[in-house]
């Protein structure tokens, strides 16, 4: 997937793989799940539950909810949830 947003500071981070919607991905352990989706170029993180209007990150700080997809089956945050290894991340489905 192309993104249209490329980090402009090198990670200290350690790699580690995440599966997304089914796609194996590999983002840095620790940073916030958000941005490690537009670096991947994942910008449409769910669908509005009414109209089922595409959304993505807003804020990036916790306080606008439109990053709120489901990890491990539970719906968070995914600005304010760190990568760590194994996280099954599902974006697709209204929230
Ligand atoms: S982007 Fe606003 S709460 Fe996550």
């Amino acid at each position: 997937m192309v993104s249209a947003f490329t980090r402009i500071v090198a990670s200290h981070h350690a790699l580690v793989h995440i599966n997304v919607d089914g796609v194996d991905c590999v983002a840095p352990a620790g940073e916030p799940l958000a941005t490690s989706l537009l670096a991947a170029g994942y910008v449409m993180l769910r669908h509005s539950p009414n109209r089922h209007n595409p959304r993505g990150a807003f804020c990036l700080m916790g306080v606008c909810q439109e990053c709120a997809i489901h990890v491990d089956g539970q719906i968070v945050q995914a600005c304010m949830t760190p990568v760590r290894a194994g996280m099954v991340v599902q974006l697709r489905g209204a929230v």
